[in-house]
């Protein structure tokens, strides 16, 4: 596999790593009775499976086969809810720099085909961060009180 190929497969595999992530964030305010967070977070894992999905899609699509490496054991304590989500905003935003490296990668070794399926997730992330955003801005102002908590649990249960 060429420098760049590697590359993809290693974001391949932490996309999966990232849906193990959310899972755990899923499982953490599940316990804590949010099955509305729990409901966003379990999609959110879904989503990173997607993501993950496209890159081996490629790999596929020009003649390389992907590779599935050890996934690390996930956090299980994410600290109050409105750390719960900020740690989720860090972790996309390092999803980001990843998938800007890799898309700068593919630039230099003029992989155009790459860079043009690179596109799609620089795209993505900009909303994925939007979301998480929103999201912060929301708990900052509800300040962990109950009433907010449950409203917003509420309305992340329909997502
Ligand atoms: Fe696959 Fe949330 O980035």
């Amino acid at each position: 596999m060429s420098k760049l190929n590697d590359a993809i497969n290693e974001q391949y595999n932490y996309e999966i790593e990232s849906a193990y992530i959310y899972v755990s964030m899923a499982h953490y305010v599940e316990e804590k009775g949010m099955s509305g967070f729990a409901n966003f977070f379990k999609k959110q894992a879904k989503e990173e499976l997607e993501h993950a999905a496209k890159f081996s899609d490629y790999l596929f699509s020009i003649d390389e086969k992907p590779t599935l490496e050890q996934i690390p054991q996930p956090q299980t304590d994410f600290g109050n809810f409105t750390e719960t989500f900020k740690a989720a905003y860090e972790h996309e935003k390092e999803v980001t720099a990843r998938i800007n490296k890799l898309y700068d990668l593919s630039v230099e070794e003029n992989d155009h085909k790459a860079t043009s399926m690179l596109q799609w997730y620089i795209d993505e992330q900009v909303e994925e961060e939007d979301t998480f955003r929103t999201l912060i801005e929301q708990l900052e102002r509800i300040n962990e009180s109950w009433a907010g908590l449950y409203l917003l649990d509420e309305k992340l249960g329909h997502r």
